[in-house]
């Protein structure tokens, strides 16, 4: 089974086709950030203005470069995103499915992150997912394609949000999450000593908060530096970045032992942070993995991959099908 994926929740527009959920045929991205570094962060409005224009050259390319090749089923993200951006997609996939006489399935786009390794040869479930990108910071337990138990989640910023607004203030750039790794990488992670949020306690043992360290970055830097230690621009990213994968690594080492599961997952684009790499590697005893950067950032090929496993057990969309900004946060089953 051939499945054309679309995928549009935020400021990519991608559009892939993928067969029985394991083989990529095609898969284009075309990526906005360049419209909206100007304004350090993505504008919901132009990011839909831009996937209307974008929509259907992405379209033909994915195609073209599939060779012709037809498809059995259209898939598309309908959820969590920006709702303006989300219908985009939403609305070229029925026009698609329609025209074509295709099934049509919606795609929860989270539930895409945690399927993309499986793109690059099958990971054996149940594993542990980290996912952390500019919009989710999730720790989960993977069990198959959509029995996920979210085990911890962020009570305020994504981790790659604090990244960008880091970066944003110091004026490193847009997105910020590199700039700040590539300057780490000369900077000592001890010279700032910052504190990582402590919510280990009560019925959520898992989540983290982001809020805090960006504060105390942004507006109380000087408190944590320690006595000698230079003030510079490397060390302060070098010990941002340290408290930020430190606190995600502490977690996550919670839940390999709550769970007895030692093969974890780490997919988003926070997954490309050299310093969490490095960490998540050194641990003894862990499987770890990450998808290839093509598939932790957002793409279609995610969700044309996912989409196989629920339309082989026979989901289909009404062509009512709506899109849904948010999907609750705390719930500990997913979705
Ligand atoms: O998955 P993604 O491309 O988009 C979504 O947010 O869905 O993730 C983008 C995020 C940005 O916040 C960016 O700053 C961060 O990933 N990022 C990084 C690195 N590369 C990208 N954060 C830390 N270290 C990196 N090397
Ligand atoms: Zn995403």
């Amino acid at each position: 089974m051939t499945v054309l994926g679309i995928e549009s929740s935020c400021d990519e527009c991608a559009v892939a086709l993928v067969r029985d959920g394991a083989t990529i045929l095609s898969s284009v991205i075309n990526t906005q950030i360049e419209h909206h570094r100007p304004y350090n962060g993505v504008v919901p409005e132009l990011a839909s203005r831009l996937h209307v224009e974008a929509v259907t050259d992405v379209y033909r390319e994915a195609r073209r470069l599939a060779g012709g090749v037809d498809f059995d089923a259209v898939a598309v993200t309908n959820r969590p995103g920006l709702v303006g951006s989300l219908l985009v997609g939403l609305s070229f996939a029925k026009g698609v499915a329609f025209a074509a006489g295709k099934p049509l399935v919606g795609v929860d786009h989270i539930l895409a992150h945690l399927y993309a390794p499986q793109l690059e040869g099958p990971v054996a479930y149940p594993h542990v997912g980290l996912l952390v990108s500019g919009g989710h910071t999730l720790l989960a337990l993977v069990r198959s394609f959509d029995d996920i138990e979210v085990l911890g989640t962020t009570i305020d910023d994504a981790v790659g949000e604090a990244f960008d607004k880091v970066a944003k203030f110091y004026g490193l750039g847009y997105p910020g999450g590199k700039a700040v790794d590539d300057l780490a990488k000369t900077g000592d992670p001890d010279a700032y000593r910052f504190p990582q949020s402590r919510l280990d306690k009560g019925s959520h043992p898992f989540d983290v908060s982001y809020s805090g360290l960006k504060t105390a970055v942004i507006n109380q830097k000087d408190s944590f530096l320690k006595p000698g230690a230079e003030p510079t621009l490397e060390n302060l990213c070098a010990g941002f970045q340290a408290a930020a994968v430190d606190l995600l690594v502490r977690k996550l080492k919670g839940v390999v032992k709550e769970t007895g599961v030692h093969r974890v997952v780490a997919g988003g684009g926070v997954a490309a942070n050299s310093y969490l790499r490095r960490s998540l590697s050194a641990q003894k005893g862990w499987e770890v993995h990450y998808p290839s950067l093509e598939l932790c950032t957002d793409n279609a090929a995610m969700i044309a991959g996912w989409a196989y496993h629920a339309l082989t057990r026979g989901d289909r969309a009404g062509w009512d099908l709506n899109a849904q900004s948010r999907v609750p946060r705390f719930k500990r089953k997913y979705p």
